[in-house]
């Protein structure tokens, strides 16, 4: 690393002979504590595709503990682990049938013990993927529901009601189904009848707990405590915003996933952050609190706007929450701003750092969203054979400029496995190979979140570019990979590996995960996006027109062509789509 920066020049600008560059008053103050969840840099896991150890063709738990110092050199400091239970694999293991057990598919319990001890050795925390909305409909806890009788106990444990019109032929209320079609499905009852229904927030095999009923609490407490026992850093919570619904549950004319419908607010969503889901996890952040080594929580929490997901991390809540406005915000330096600044305020004001973050498994890779030339259907389709296929050049030029970018913000971020590689999506998947429950249940309407997850390439060579030895693989991997392969990036100082673990070493080193943030405005550049952090100044040019840079030591750029010199004046440019850290020590920018 130190070799590669001295090779860029210090760059002597006269800063009368750039356009200004000014600074806009404080946006951020750090919040307050050092605690390692307030500057952490969190890499998910997806275990089915990172490395398979049985040939079965999808990953597992050793796969995990074997290649775990690759990731753990990247300078991590935590894993979001997928799930990993008991589960029929309906929605990847989202589907839960034992929140004790490891699928065999990935290993046994024996194997997680081992994973964390190599993650121990490491310096390395697991967080443990919780999912407490909903589990299997082969859960023990649902079978039993579903054979016992209407407004027993058991059917307690979940939502179930009867259904409307004269023989119960119509479900419960309006609501849908993330993944496509109604929310309710109706059973046979044990005496072969037309029975009650049970709601399904996502696919039918995933019915919701009832959260009203204080023994789903006293049974995920257990839980949380199952896994904190045998060393979890602390949970992912998927689907954090929804565990309660109000217990008439209303018709309601939103959209599934909450996003913003004109009549229809977030906050007055049925099923999404009712005041008491908030009491659920107080109780969850005391149980954190029992055991030693700052164990975390972090949530999937839907929310609209960004300002009430803080409610999510107030003190005495989670630690953290997914940023998804800020994922979901495009090539666009004014909205970009407008999210960063919206997200340092709302966090600050609950003294919770924000996180950023820019692919995980379940929206198409940055890679591909940044290059494909319109953006995806919705936030959570990827693309297919039959779309405009993106231009990855493009792609990854953009996916490692707002990666540091993102990388330069305060606070804490997340990666999702491969990106490090400059991965995109598989966007070529034949339509009969793909599993996620949404293609089937909209009858193909919607393609789903398959392309993000393909098994990830490790060598050159192998038909499974060293994903297991078989070449077996549960989803193809497309065209090309071999040259994005860990084995052809690991010793290249100019591979997007090296430049991750360089981005992330001084990010580390300069402590910006608990920096400050001030604008930094070039007034004749309004596609340009510039801040200071800690004494390195973020810029990262969105427009078509290079930028002048300030004076400054370049520390890292997003690609061996982001600085140029302006051949008249000698002035450094930088590039378009690109983005470079300059170390503002010893020199002043132009004011
Ligand atoms: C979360 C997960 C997603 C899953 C859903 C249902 O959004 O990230 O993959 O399908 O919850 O559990």
């Amino acid at each position: 690393m130190i070799e590669r920066m001295s090779q860029i020049p210090e760059l002597a600008v006269n800063q009368h002979s750039i356009p200004g560059y000014t600074f806009e008053s404080a946006t951020h103050s750090p919040s307050s504590g050092d605690e390692w969840w307030r500057r952490s840099v969190i890499y998910q896991i997806y275990p089915r595709s990172f490395r398979d150890t049985t040939g079965n063709g999808i990953g597992d738990l050793p796969g995990i503990t074997r290649e775990l110092h690759r990731v753990a050199s990247l300078g991590i400091d935590a894993i979001w682990l997928s799930p990993f239970f008991a589960s029929p694999q309906k929605d990847a293991g989202y589907d839960v049938s034992d929140y004790r057990a490891v699928d065999p598919l990935f290993g046994t319990l024996e194997d997680f013990d081992n994973m964390i001890t190599e993650a121990d050795r490491l310096g390395v925390k697991i967080l443990v993927d919780i999912v407490p909305n909903h589990c299997s409909d082969e859960h023990t806890l649902f079978k039993a529901a579903r054979a016992a009788a209407p407004g027993s106990a058991a059917r307690n444990m979940f939502i179930f009601r009867d259904g409307q019109g004269e023989n119960g032929q119509l479900p419960p209320n309006n609501w849908q189904s993330h993944f496509g079609g109604s929310a309710w499905t109706r059973i046979t009852e044990a005496d072969g009848t037309e029975g009650q229904y049970y709601l399904h927030l996502f696919d039918s095999s995933q019915p919701d707990f009832n959260w009203d009923n204080p023994a789903v609490g006293d049974e995920f407490e257990s839980v949380l405590r199952f896994w904190l026992d045998r060393g979890a850093g602390g949970f992912r919570v998927d689907v954090a915003h929804a565990l309660v619904k109000e217990p008439e549950l209303p018709n309601w004319g939103g959209t599934a996933d909450g996003a913003p419908t004109p009549g229809f607010p977030f906050s007055e969503a049925p099923m999404f952050g009712r005041p008491a889901v908030h009491d659920v996890y107080r109780r969850w952040r005391a149980v954190c609190a029992e055991y030693d080594g700052e164990r975390v929580l972090c949530a999937e929490a839907n929310v609209h706007p960004i300002e009430a997901m803080a409610d999510w991390v107030r003190p005495d809540e989670m630690h953290q929450s997914f940023n998804f406005p800020f994922l979901h915000t495009g090539w666009d330096a004014a909205a970009l701003k407008a999210i960063i600044t919206r997200s340092l305020r709302a966090f600050d004001a609950v003294g919770a750092p924000s996180t950023w973050v820019l692919s995980n498994h379940d929206v198409p890779r940055h890679a591909t969203r940044l290059g494909a030339p319109v953006p995806a259907p919705r936030p959570g389709d990827g693309l297919g054979p039959d779309d405009k296929q993106p231009d990855m050049q493009l792609g990854l030029a953009r996916a490692k400029a707002a990666t540091l970018m993102m990388l330069g913000l305060p606070g804490g971020a997340y990666l999702f496995q491969g990106e490090e590689l400059g991965l995109g999506d598989n966007t070529q998947l034949p339509h009969e190979l793909r599993q996620d429950p949404s293609y089937a249940r909209t009858g193909g309407e919607r393609l789903g979140r398959d392309g993000c997850r393909v098994p990830l390439p490790w060598s050159t060579g192998g038909e499974s570019l060293g994903f297991n030895d078989s070449g077996a693989g549960w989803l193809p991997q497309p065209a090309g990979w071999a040259e994005l392969s860990r084995e052809a990036q690991e010793s290249d100082p100019d591979s997007t590996l090296a430049f991750y673990r360089e981005t992330l070493a001084l990010r580390r080193g300069r402590e910006l995960g608990l920096g400050n943030l001030n604008w930094l405005v070039n007034e004749a550049y309004p596609e340009l996006l510039g801040f200071e952090n800690s004494g390195i100044l973020v810029l990262m040019n969105l427009g078509r027109l290079p930028v002048p840079l300030p004076t400054g030591t370049v520390l890292v750029a997003s690609s061996a062509t982001a600085i140029t010199v302006d051949s008249d004046s000698g002035v450094p440019l930088l590039a378009p789509d690109s983005t470079v850290w300059v170390s503002l020590e010893g020199s002043t920018p132009t004011a």
